[in-house]
C-alpha cells in the first residue's frame, strides 16, 4: 500500500534521514520504533508531505506521490495523526469531525456515526471542547478525524505518548477492530514496546536516520530491544 524507498531528508544541511526504505503491505500494521530523536516524525513528514526530502521515493497503492503537496497526499488517501494530536482546542468534538468532511469535500453519509463507533466515548463528548478533553480523548479524537477522511493508510506519530494504561488499551483495541475491518493499512510510529507487540505485523527500528532492524514482530528480540530501544 505505501512504499518508501531510499528518503534521504536533511534540516538546515545537516542529514537526518540516510535511505530509509519501508514499505507497508494491503492490511498490515507496521510499526516504525526507536529512541527520541532518531528520524521517526522526519520520516513521517517527508511521506505526508510537510518536509521535502532531498532524495527518495514515496508511492501509494501502486502511484508516486512525489512533488504532491501535503492536501493532494491527503486528498490521495493518506490519514495523518501527529505527535501531539493538534485537534483545535476552541472547537467543539462534533466540529472537530466536520471541520475533516469539510475541508474533504466530503458529504457526512453517515461517516461521522460509523467512526464514532470506533471511539465511544466521544459519542458523549460531541458538544465539548476539544481543549478540555483529557489527553487520551484527544488522541481519540485525532484518530477519529483521520479516519473521517476515508484513507487507504493510517499514519500515527506516538499514540501512546503520555496516555494512561486504560486508555491506551483502548486505542489498541480500537486500531484492531480497524485492522480486523481491512480497509487501512496503518504505520504507527510508537515508542511503547508492548503497544507494538500488541497490534503490529512487522517492525521497523531506526537509530540515527537509518533503518537499523526490520521483520515480523516476532522477530523483534530481547538484542534489537536492548540495542535500539531501550534507554
Ligand atoms: N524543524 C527542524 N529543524 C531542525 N532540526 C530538526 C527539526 N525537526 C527535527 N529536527 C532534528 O532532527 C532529528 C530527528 O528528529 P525527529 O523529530 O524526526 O525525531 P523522532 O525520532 O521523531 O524523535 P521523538 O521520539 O523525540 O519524537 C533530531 O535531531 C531533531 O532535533
Ligand atoms: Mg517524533
Amino acid at each position: 500500500m505505501l512504499t518508501v524507498s531510499k528518503l534521504n531528508a536533511a534540516y538546515d544541511g545537516s542529514q537526518i534521514l540516510r535511505n530509509v526504505s519501508i514499505t507497508v503491505p494491503e492490511r498490515q500494521v507496521v510499526t516504525l520504533m526507536g529512541r527520541n530523536g532518531v528520524g521517526k516524525t522526519t520520516t513521517l513528514k517527508c511521506i505526508v508531505g510537510l518536509v521535502k526530502p532531498v532524495s527518495g521515493d514515496i508511492g501509494l497503492a501502486g502511484s508516486s506521490l512525489n512533488g504532491f503537496r501535503t492536501d493532494e497526499r491527503a486528498r490521495s488517501g493518506i490519514g495523518y495523526v501527529p505527535q501531539g494530536r493538534d485537534i483545535f482546542p476552541n472547537l467543539t468534538v462534533w466540529e472537530n469531525l466536520q471541520i475533516s468532511l469539510v475541508v474533504h469535500g466530503r458529504k457526512p453519509n453517515g461517516q461521522v456515526d460509523r467512526v464514532l463507533e470506533l471511539f465511544p466515548v466521544l459519542k458523549e463528548m460531541l458538544k465539548r471542547k476539544g481543549g478540555v478533553l483529557s489527553g487520551g480523548q484527544q488522541q481519540q479524537l485525532a484518530i477519529a478525524r483521520a479516519m473521517l477522511t476515508d484513507p487507504k493508510i493510517l499514519i500515527l506519530d506516538e499514540p501512546t505518548e503520555g496516555i494512561q494504561p486504560n486508555i491506551i488499551d483502548q486505542i489498541g483495541d480500537t486500531l484492531l477492530k480497524i485492522r480486523k475491518e481491512g480497509k487501512v493499512s496503518i504505520l504507527l510510529v510508537e515508542q511503547y514496546l508492548d503497544f507494538c507487540l500488541g497490534v503490529a505485523d512487522s517492525f521497523y527500528v531506526m537509530d540515527r536516520g537509518a533503518i537499523v532492524a526490520e521483520g515480523p514482530i516476532a522477530n523483534l528480540n530481547e538484542g534489537i530491544v536492548r540495542k535500539y530501544l531501550t534507554v
